[in-house]
């Protein structure tokens, strides 16, 4: 079995693939996972910024695989890092981890002959036609798209530059059943209904919510082929926040509940708004056809309840 180098192993992500992972995993990051109670077989202290140590650590690594779940993911605290047009985007810490920190270590996979998989998300796109397959192109207005978006379209596009045979994984709003140490799309909808506080939810926005585990089994099958290039890990099919809610609470009490609409294009014509994609969302056609099933998300939300996501 191949061993492999995750960057980002605690996170919401990666934490489940750290846990159910059948090879030896080692975590290189700040924490170290063990301390959150995750058993991987070692640990390489590592800060992603500046990106030096990053290079150097992957060049002298002995694991043939690197995977990449790190990222700054806090879409607002993100934005409020968005360069003034006479600034260059090193400026800004996020864009150093989501776009240079990937570059580094695309340049020490490539250097040195090992595999690179990293993640990505549907908000590299602007959402005016998806959902996306994935040879579509990002957006390219920055304006148009969250800062956050930028900086991980920056990092795939410097990743492909640097190691042409990397993989590229992008996912859309990632749920799971458990993670202690932040919130989901789903846990997040259930914590609200719970404490009365469901805001108004989109009827008008396209998502494809991916179900955390076909993370795992799509990384997996990646490392088996050695494959490259872009993968979308996702819902076949696409639903809306409100709808997705819906399903998910009647599953849980037994009865449809009347849950408010809000529509996503009402809340990005406010002034402030950070972009996201309104009709958003991912098509997932290279894993399917190469038999690696995705979760739909009716499914999602059953194996979510399952695995005891609603108490
Ligand atoms: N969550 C979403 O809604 C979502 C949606 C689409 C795509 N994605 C993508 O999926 C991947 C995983 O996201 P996630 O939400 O699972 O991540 P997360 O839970 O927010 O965790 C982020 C990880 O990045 C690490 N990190 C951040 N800055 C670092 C730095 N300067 N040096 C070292 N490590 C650093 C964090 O380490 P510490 O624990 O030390 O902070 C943590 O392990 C990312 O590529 C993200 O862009 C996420």
């Amino acid at each position: 079995m191949t061993d492999v180098l995750v960057f980002g192993a605690d996170s919401l992500v990666g934490s489940h693939y750290a846990a159910t992972a059948t090879r030896a995993i080692t975590a290189a990051g700040r924490v170290d996972p063990r301390t959150v109670g995750l058993r991987v077989a070692g640990f390489r202290p590592v800060e992603l910024d500046p990106t030096e140590n990053v290079e150097r650590m992957i060049r002298e690594a002995p694991e043939p695989v690197v995977v990449n779940f790190a990222a700054s993911t806090d879409v607002d605290a993100v934005e409020r890092q968005r360069p003034a047009a006479s600034d260059p985007p090193e400026v800004s810490p996020a864009f150093r981890v989501n776009a240079l920190a990937p570059e580094a270590m695309a340049r020490a996979t490539h250097a040195s002959g090992k595999q690179l998989i990293t993640l990505s998300t549907d908000f590299v796109f602007d959402g005016i036609h998806g959902p996306y397959r994935e040879d579509a192109h990002p957006g390219s207005v920055s304006a148009a798209i969250s800062w956050y978006g930028w900086t991980k379209a920056e990092g795939e596009r410097r990743v492909r530059a640097a190691d042409p045979s990397a993989a590229i994984v992008r996912v859309a709003y990632p749920y799971r059943a458990r993670f202690s140490g932040k919130l989901d799309f789903a846990r997040r909808l259930v914590a609200h209904r719970r404490s009365g506080t469901l805001p108004p939810l989109f009827t008008d926005q396209t998502i494809t919510p991916t179900w955390i585990p076909d993370v795992s089994r799509a990384i997996d099958h990646l490392i088996d082929r050695r494959a490259s290039g872009t993968f979308h890990a996702a819902s076949p099919e696409a639903t809306t926040p409100h709808a997705f809610a819906l399903e998910l609470f009647t599953q849980l009490e037994g009865t449809p509940p009347k849950l408010a609409e809000g529509s996503v294009a009402d809340f990005l014509r406010r002034p402030g708004a950070i972009p996201r994609p309104q009709h958003g969302g991912l098509i997932g056609d290279r894993l399917a056809t190469q038999g690696v099933a995705l979760t739909s998300w009716v499914d999602g939300i059953q194996a979510f309840l399952r695995e005891g996501g609603g108490t």
